[in-house]
């Protein structure tokens, strides 16, 4: 697909057609079983300071929390019991040789926990080679970090200027030479994010080879200072939907997620998200008193997703097909 058809089925040129290939491509190629995530927000402390998000260092409204060891054992049981596969834990941005210890107790006590049989991925923000090596040692195997925009431009918009794009991505290159599967995404509707940046994102990720892919639209969020978009929550979604569609047909055989961003603005957005060409969903398992503090954007979901509709797939790690087939 060429960057002006994609530009095309992202002004909405023709859904119908978009997400009837985009469903039959991941039919074809990954199957249509939903592999779960049990979601932990581990904690929200965090070191940066991004525009948009509601966690941020300088919004002193949230108040700040850490699970405990046992909290995080407790999570994790819950979803290796359940069937569910795999977890990731999640958490603002923290660089301390403590948080670097934490991490590798909990990883370690996970797996003990499991017999070694649940997957673990995690999602902790830009870190050094040596934390990323000793986390993985310790027996994590994905990560996720989002470059959040494919634009250096825009990027430089929605952060502060000492928290840099090319600091970023390179992060993403160390952890693809850790050998961690390698996840990223971008959010959907930023102020200032045209159509063509979207199609640009796009052939960003396939250039990038990633092996997993979370996206969804951004939501404003009180107590952060990004602002309104210039799109419509309806349009943001819409925009998400074909993104979706768009990467499934792009990339195959990667795993993509429909994520919570799309639940927040439709009680069925998960569901239209599998529908259009994802095949993970992340299900929240951080402990319920705690879930309103990861308040990343507003009126973030706190309920757990209804999953009967689904063909989930059980005790299943459901690595991305693309990292088996490209092994580096
Ligand atoms: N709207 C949508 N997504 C957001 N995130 C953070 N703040 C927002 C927001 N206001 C996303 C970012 C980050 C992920 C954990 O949550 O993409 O990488
Ligand atoms: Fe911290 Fe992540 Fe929020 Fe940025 S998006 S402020 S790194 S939690």
């Amino acid at each position: 697909m060429t960057r002006e058809q994609i530009i095309l089925y992202l002004q909405g040129a023709d859904d119908a057609t978009l997400f009837a290939l985009s469903a039959a491509t991941k039919r074809r190629e990954v199957g249509d079983k939903v592999y779960l995530r049990g979601l932990i927000e581990l904690g929200n402390r965090c070191r940066k300071n991004c525009l948009y998000c509601g966690i941020r260092r300088d919004n002193k409204l949230v108040e700040r929390y850490e699970l405990t060891v046992d909290q995080v054992i407790n999570a994790a049981s819950y979803a290796y019991e359940s069937g569910y596969g795999s977890i990731v834990i999640q958490s603002g941005e923290q660089q301390s040789e403590r948080f670097t210890d934490y991490i590798c107790e909990l990883v370690t006590a996970i797996k003990e926990l499991s017999f070694q049989k649940l997957g673990i991925t995690l999602s902790l923000g830009e870190q050094s080679e040596s934390t990323y090596r000793r986390w993985f040692n310790a027996g994590s195997h994905r990560y996720l970090l989002r470059i959040e925009s494919s634009s250096p431009q825009l990027y430089s918009s929605i952060h502060p200027s000492d928290h840099l794009f090319d600091e970023r991505l390179a992060c993403l290159n160390t952890l693809r030479s850790t050998g961690f599967q390698v996840g990223t995404g971008v959010m959907i509707g930023l102020p200032g994010q045209t159509l063509e940046n979207l199609a640009d994102d796009l052939l960003f990720l396939r250039d990038l080879n990633i092996d997993m892919c979370g996206m969804g639209p951004y939501i404003e969020h009180p107590n952060a200072p990004l602002g309104a978009s210039q799109y419509t929550i309806y349009h943001r979604f819409k925009l998400s939907l074909r993104m979706i569609a768009l990467l499934r047909i792009l990339m195959p055989d990667i795993n993509i997620a429909a994520t919570t961003a799309l639940h927040a603005i439709d009680p069925t957005g998960r569901e239209q998200g599998i529908a259009v060409g994802a095949n993970v969903i992340m299900p929240n398992i951080t402990p319920f008193e705690l879930r309103a503090s990861y308040e990343l954007y507003n009126n973030k979901p706190q309920t757990d997703i209804d999953l009967s509709g689904f063909n989930v797939a059980i005790n299943e790690w459901g690595d991305s097909k693309h990292f088996r087939k490209h092994k580096r």
